[in-house]
């Protein structure tokens, strides 16, 4: 009797760890950076402009230095505490979807 329930506990255990490692695929430092940056971006930045700002023709953005201080500066503007890894990977996301600079 003890060692059955035993058994059942340890399958259930094994259950357990399958699922959790299949969630773990979602994890944010399991995501590129581009997938970071366009999450952040879509909960953070949509509402004062789409993306028609980013792909007009007289865009302000010269290089992805100037793109990632533009994002920097957005961001303190919103008030959010960003760590220099979020507006790296905001800036990445709009340099590969949009912007298109040699990232350096
Ligand atoms: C409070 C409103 C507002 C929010 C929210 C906002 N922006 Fe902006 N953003 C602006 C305005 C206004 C401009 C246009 C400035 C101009 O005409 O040069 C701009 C311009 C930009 C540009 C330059 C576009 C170009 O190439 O000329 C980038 C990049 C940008 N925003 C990124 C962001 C990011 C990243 C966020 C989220 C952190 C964000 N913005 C959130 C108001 C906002």
């Amino acid at each position: 009797m003890k060692i059955k329930s035993y058994i059942v506990g340890g399958l259930l255990l094994m259950t357990v760890g399958v699922v959790s490692a299949a969630v773990d695929v979602e994890k944010p430092d399991q995501m590129t950076a581009f997938e970071r940056g366009e999450q952040l971006h879509d909960e953070e930045c949509t509402s004062c402009h789409g993306d028609e700002l980013y792909t007009r023709k007289n865009r302000r953005i010269k290089s992805y230095e100037s793109l990632r201080t533009h994002v920097q500066r957005c961001a303190t503007n919103l008030n959010k505490q960003w760590w220099p890894k979020e507006i790296e990977d905001v800036a990445t996301y709009l340099n590969e979807q949009y912007y298109l600079f040699d990232e350096k």
